[in-house]
């Protein structure tokens, strides 16, 4: 038809267990994407620097109480007050690199087996944001994660947990996800990252159009 693409940057997600070397695998894709010229940032849900996350904050260091179900509107809440930062950045052409976004909200939520916090529950108050171009999935045995650095400090870092947590995440992988193997090398995982992001930006920059949250 006669619609005009636009170009426009990618959302570029990355999701799995606690510790599974997320946030430097998004620190070393924005390095990449920026040394091959493409305009990147780097983002994390949740985000703590918000009056909103320091309430999330302090529920995931135990040092309050809340509701799941109130809980979990935090989280959503975290990244709706992001969501016209987001959509602008987007339209002008800037790609987000996002340690953890809605995908996280509904496993580790649904991961809690509370009949009324269901997955279809978790994802029908989460509609107004875009849904990721690209979904790179870390996948590692919860044991495996268990044993790395630090593990154990927040809320949910607990082995049963993150394997309830990890399989909430197989329930929603679509053909926008792909699985990388989290196990290997820093620089072998980054390898990997680089092949599967690399079409998926420049989709984006010839005006692939941008989606909604399951749809
Ligand atoms: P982080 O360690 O990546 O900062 O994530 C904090 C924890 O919060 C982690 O255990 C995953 C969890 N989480 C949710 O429960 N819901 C959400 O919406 C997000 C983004 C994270």
């Amino acid at each position: 038809d006669t619609v005009r693409k636009v170009p426009r940057g990618a959302l570029i997600v990355f999701e799995g267990g606690d510790r599974c070397g997320k946030t430097t695998q998004c620190s070393k894709l924005v390095e990449r994407l920026r040394s091959q010229g493409v305009d990147a940032v780097m983002w994390r849900f949740p985000d703590r620097s918000t009056s909103i996350g320091a309430a999330i904050n302090a529920y995931l260091a135990e040092q309050s109480h809340l509701d799941d179900a109130v809980v979990h509107m935090l989280f959503v809440a975290n990244r709706l007050e992001k969501r016209e930062e987001m959509l602008r950045l987007l339209a002008g052409g800037t790609t987000l690199v996002l340690d953890r976004y809605s995908y996280s909200g509904v496993a580790y939520t649904a991961a809690k087996g509370l009949p009324h916090l269901s997955i279809e529950y978790c994802k029908s108050v989460e509609v107004l944001l875009p849904a990721a171009d690209l979904v790179l999935h870390m996948t590692m045995t919860a044991e495996a994660t268990a044993a790395r650095g630090g593990y154990g400090q927040e809320r949910y870092e607990k082995v049963e947990f993150q394997k309830k947590a990890m399989e909430a995440f197989e329930a929603l992988r679509d053909e926008r996800w792909a699985v990388i193997d989290a196990s290997g090398t820093i620089e072998d995982i980054h390898q990997q990252v680089v092949a599967v992001t690399e079409p998926v930006v420049r989709q984006a920059l010839a005006g692939r159009a941008l989606g909604r949250l399951w749809d």
